[in-house]
């Protein structure tokens, strides 16, 4: 469902109605996933109803979905073809976020469904995650924290390295990529990436050195990855490209869980090829893998790369204000 065109939900529907200028009615939407309370407010103020639940069960979304005309979700709630299709009043589903990999989109589109997500709205708080993780993995700021609350002074223990002059290498050049390359330049690193739809001149435009992901490997002191899961990133980082990386290598991934394969980081990190690991998003959602969140050099965090107050504003308020325009036949936004 992904397009390298950065238009990839724009389904069938969406193109008529975009180039057409046709407007359609939305009575109501069902709200999930604690979305701000701002996007109720600003559908309730352009006519819609909405109505806002923090939390369903599989069976209750099953039965309430068939009444609503429109639903926005975050990333908890699932919306599978199974909800789909039961869903016999839908035209509309908004991801008050970034990744729609939460919902159908194949079975949104057979049922002319439009699916439209917020690509923007919290860019810069998943770039700063990405950068808070990356340095408190450099200096051991949770295990040091942790055991100085646990009432130690362990000076010794956690000897960090510096930022500066080491090689952070970016896969995935896109919003959140360029953001932490300049971030991160601004502590002294060189940033080199791959991507393949941003050429290289593009990425010379921040500093950021191109290169085909082959050469990248084995000059990183330090790689991020900025990628939707998709079939050509699941595993990008590997069994067989740990072995091609730096020994001691570290590693970030605030995108989505398996773009760094699970297995393989932890045999890495067990063995040294990889020297840490920074993790917010995980195979699975809560993770299972505890030897994995156990393992002394893993940093990580809840999913939490979109949390705070300014980008869930952003998503809340883009998400209802798009919807409001697809009804009033205005052009359609998604990525
Ligand atoms: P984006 O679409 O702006 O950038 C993604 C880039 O990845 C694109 O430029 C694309 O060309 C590139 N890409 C695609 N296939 C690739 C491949 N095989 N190798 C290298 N690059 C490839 O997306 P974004 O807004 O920067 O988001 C990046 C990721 O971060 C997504 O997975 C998104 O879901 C995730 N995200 C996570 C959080 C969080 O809370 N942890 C928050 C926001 C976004
Ligand atoms: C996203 O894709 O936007 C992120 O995963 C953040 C989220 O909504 O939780």
């Amino acid at each position: 469902s992904y397009s390298p065109t950065r238009r990839g939900h724009c389904i069938d529907r969406l193109h008529k109605i975009s180039s057409n200028k046709m407007a359609f009615t939305l009575r109501n939407v069902l709200i999930l996933d604690n979305v701000a309370s701002c996007c109720a407010q600003i559908l309730q103020d352009n006519g819609i109803k909405a109505d806002s639940v923090a939390k369903l069960s599989k069976e209750e979304l099953l039965a309430r979905i068939p009444n609503y005309d429109g639903v926005i979700v975050r990333s908890a709630t699932k919306i599978t073809a199974d909800v789909i299709d039961v869903a016999k009043n839908l035209k509309i589903i908004g991801r008050a976020g970034t990744g729609v990999d939460n919902i159908d989109v194949s079975a949104a589109s057979r049922h002319g469904i439009i699916v439209m997500n917020t690509p923007a709205g919290n860019t810069l708080s998943a770039a700063e995650h990405t950068c808070a993780m990356m340095c408190a993995m450099s200096r051991y700021l949770p295990q040091g924290h942790m055991s100085l609350k646990e009432g130690r002074w362990d000076r010794k223990l956690f000897m960090g390295n510096e930022l500066n002059g080491k090689t952070l290498a970016i896969v995935g050049l896109g919003k959140i990529g360029k953001e932490v390359a300049t971030r991160m330049q601004s502590f002294g690193m060189t940033t080199i990436g791959y991507d393949p739809i941003i050429p290289a001149s593009e990425a010379a435009e921040f500093n950021t050195e191109w290169m085909e992901l082959e050469q990248l490997w084995s000059k990183a002191d330090y790689i991020t990855v900025h990628t939707p899961l998709i079939p050509q990133t699941r595993g990008l980082l590997g069994e067989k490209t740990f072995p091609l990386c730096k020994p001691g290598v570290r590693v970030i991934n605030v995108a989505r869980g398996g773009i760094i394969d699970e297995a393989a980081l932890l045999k890495a990190l067990e063995s040294g090829q990889c020297g840490g690991a920074a993790l917010d998003v995980f195979e699975q959602e809560p993770p299972t893998n505890s030897a994995l969140i156990q393992h002394p050099k893993v940093v990580c965090t809840p999913h939490l790369g979109a949390s705070t107050e300014e980008a869930q504003l952003r998503v809340a308020m883009e998400i209802a204000e798009q919807m409001v325009d697809a009804v009033n036949g205005k052009s359609l936004f998604g990525a």
